[in-house]
């Protein structure tokens, strides 16, 4: 399969894995990319500049094939060391990275001066354009069901991939809601070039997680996520869990009174308890509604082999069959 995607960052498959927070270290990184996918290492998973830096040298020691780095802009008032960051990735000789969250312009010449292809994650199709004007090269458009940060729009992907399509020159790829052959079919009829998938390869033999997450993801149904945050316009879906009840409650009881302050317990330094340490029901984590469709643990090359295999006798077998 060809698309403008795999052209783009010279992948064999066009499928990509979104940075993630505790889950997107090179481990899972490499594996993606040997199995023909784009592997992307999470920055702000690694404390300081110089541990990213360690990290794509890791990375790098297992994979010949390129590979990217996520750098989400968070809405923090102390910033990270973003400046630092983009120097490791420079100097690491990365040659793609994922940004996402807030604007990333004020980095971009950087970036771009560095030879290096921009995908920006965006939840609406403004943002998209956005993106594209400012320079980006790709987008990665995250409808309503996705793991992790939706936005506020709540449009699913089968309107927000098609609009994306009307919209944008830039390739981009669907995300969220993406597990397998179907939904790359999917994807690529209605517009997109790609596909990007997180929970999914979360469970892979390879993620680098407790397995106690695997299993919650293989267990839970396209009903155990929930939103949280929705008061901060912040929303998050996460998997549901004791945590996540105790946090609705308080979004129930407080409403528009809510602050940061109230749901501290519940969201912060949570990810190094669930994924190192399998404390499931620590605080609130981010989960897909595609949880439905995850009902194994394979390797991250038998998870690329069997979806473009399948995908191959979808758009061969049953599509060309239904024309006849
Ligand atoms: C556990 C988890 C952590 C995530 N952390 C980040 C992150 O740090 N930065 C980011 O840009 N996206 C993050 N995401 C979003 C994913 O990159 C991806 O866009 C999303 O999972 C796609 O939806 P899906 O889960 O339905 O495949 C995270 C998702 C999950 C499930």
């Amino acid at each position: 399969m060809q698309t403008r995607i795999t052209e783009l960052f010279g992948i064999q498959h066009p499928i990509i894995q979104g940075g993630m927070h505790y889950v997107g270290l090179a481990d899972l990184a490499a594996a993606v990319s040997n199995a023909g996918g784009l592997g992307i290492i999470t920055a702000l998973t690694l404390k300081t500049p110089e541990d990213l830096a360690a990290e794509i040298e890791r990375c790098r020691e297992m994979t010949d094939k390129p590979f990217g780095v996520n750098l989400t802009f968070l809405p923090t008032v102390t910033a990270p060391d973003y400046p630092g960051y983009i120097k490791a990735i420079i100097e690491g000789g990365v040659k793609i990275v994922e940004t996402a969250g807030r604007n990333p312009e004020p980095f971009l010449p950087y970036l771009k001066d560095a030879g290096i292809k921009v995908i920006h994650k965006c939840t609406s199709v403004r943002h998209a354009l956005k993106a594209e004007k400012i320079g980006c090269d790709a987008a990665s458009v995250d409808g309503f069901e996705c793991g992790g940060h939706p936005g506020e729009d709540d449009i699913p992907n089968m309107i927000l991939l098609p609009r994306a399509a009307e919209e944008l020159q830039i390739p981009f790829v669907a995300s969220g809601g993406q597990a397998d052959a179907r939904s790359l079919v999917a994807s690529l009829a209605l517009g997109a070039d790609g596909i990007n998938m997180g929970t999914r390869f979360i469970a892979t033999r390879e993620a680098p997680v407790h397995a106690k997450v695997k299993q919650a993801i293989v267990a839970a149904s396209e009903l155990d996520t929930r939103l949280v945050m929705r008061p901060l316009r912040n929303t998050e879906r996460v998997l549901n869990n004791v945590a996540v009840e105790r946090l609705l409650a308080k979004e129930k009881t407080m409403g528009e009174d809510l602050q940061f302050e109230d749901i501290f317990e519940e969201v912060v330094g949570v990810y190094p308890r669930v994924m190192e340490e399998g404390e499931v029901d620590a605080g609130a984590w981010s989960c897909g509604m595609v949880a439905g469709l995850i009902h194994d643990i394979p390797t991250c090359r038998e998870l690329l082999d069997r979806i473009m295999a399948e995908a191959e006798q979808i758009v061969r077998d049953r599509l060309a069959g239904i024309l006849g």
